[in-house]
C-alpha cells in the first residue's frame, strides 16, 4: 500500500510495534500525540497492517527544524527497505515544506545500524550526549542540511 501519513486510528498497530524497551507510557503518549496531530509516517502492507512507523517532531527546534524522533519497523519485515523508504518519504517532505536541517538520533547499540542507513543520504554525525541516562549511555545525533541531500 505504501506510506501516508498516520492517524490516530494507527494507535495500537503502531504501539504494538514499540520494541519492550521503548513500551513505557511516555512513548505511548508521545506516539499518541504525534498521530492525532497528523506528524507520524506509517508504511502499511497490502492488507492494511502496518510494517514501521516515524515520528516526526516538526517544532521541537524551531519551524525549519525537522527531528525524525523515532523510527521502528516490524521485526520480521526489517532489512527489506522499509526504513529506507520512509526515511526518503521524511527527505522529500522535508524539502518540499521548506525545512533548512534534520535532525535525528540513535542510543548507544544503535548508533551502527543507523549511520549506515543515513550517511548515504548525507547525514553526518553532529555529536552525542553523554549520560543520557542515570546508567550512562550515549545518543548520537545526525544532521543533515535539506540542500545537501544525496537523492
Ligand atoms: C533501524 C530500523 C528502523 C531500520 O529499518 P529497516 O526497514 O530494517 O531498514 P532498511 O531495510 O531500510 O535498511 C536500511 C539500511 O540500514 C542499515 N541496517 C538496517 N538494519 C541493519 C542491521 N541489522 N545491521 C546492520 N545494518 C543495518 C543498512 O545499511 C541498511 O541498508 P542495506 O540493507 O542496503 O545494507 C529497524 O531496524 C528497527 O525498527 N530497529 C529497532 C528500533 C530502532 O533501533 N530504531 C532506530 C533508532 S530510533
Amino acid at each position: 500500500m505504501g506510506i501516508r501519513f498516520a492517524t490516530p486510528e494507527d494507535f495500537d498497530s503502531c504501539v504494538e510495534l514499540l520494541p519492550k524497551a521503548w513500551n513505557s507510557s511516555r512513548m505511548k503518549a508521545r506516539v499518541g500525540y504525534l498521530l492525532m496531530s497528523r506528524s507520524a509516517l506509517v508504511d502499511t502492507d497490502h492488507d492494511g497492517s502496518v510494517n514501521g512507523f516515524f515520528l516526526l517532531e516538526i517544532d521541537f527546534f524551531d519551524e525549519k527544524t525537522l527531528y525524525l524522533r523515532t523510527a521502528v519497523v516490524r521485526e520480521n519485515r526489517r532489512r527489506s527497505g522499509v526504513g529506507t523508504a520512509l526515511l526518503k518519504y521524511s527527505l522529500e517532505y522535508a524539502k518540499n515544506n521548506n525545512f533548512r536541517r534534520i535532525f535525528l538520533d540513535a542510543l548507544e547499540g544503535n548508533e551502527q545500524i543507523t549511520r549506515d542507513g543515513v550517511e548515504k543520504f548525507g547525514f553526518k554525525q553532529a555529536g552525542y550526549i553523554d549520560n543520557m541516562h542515570d546508567e550512562g549511555g550515549k545518543y548520537f545525533i545526525y544532521s543533515l542540511r535539506v540542500a545537501d541531500y544525496v537523492q
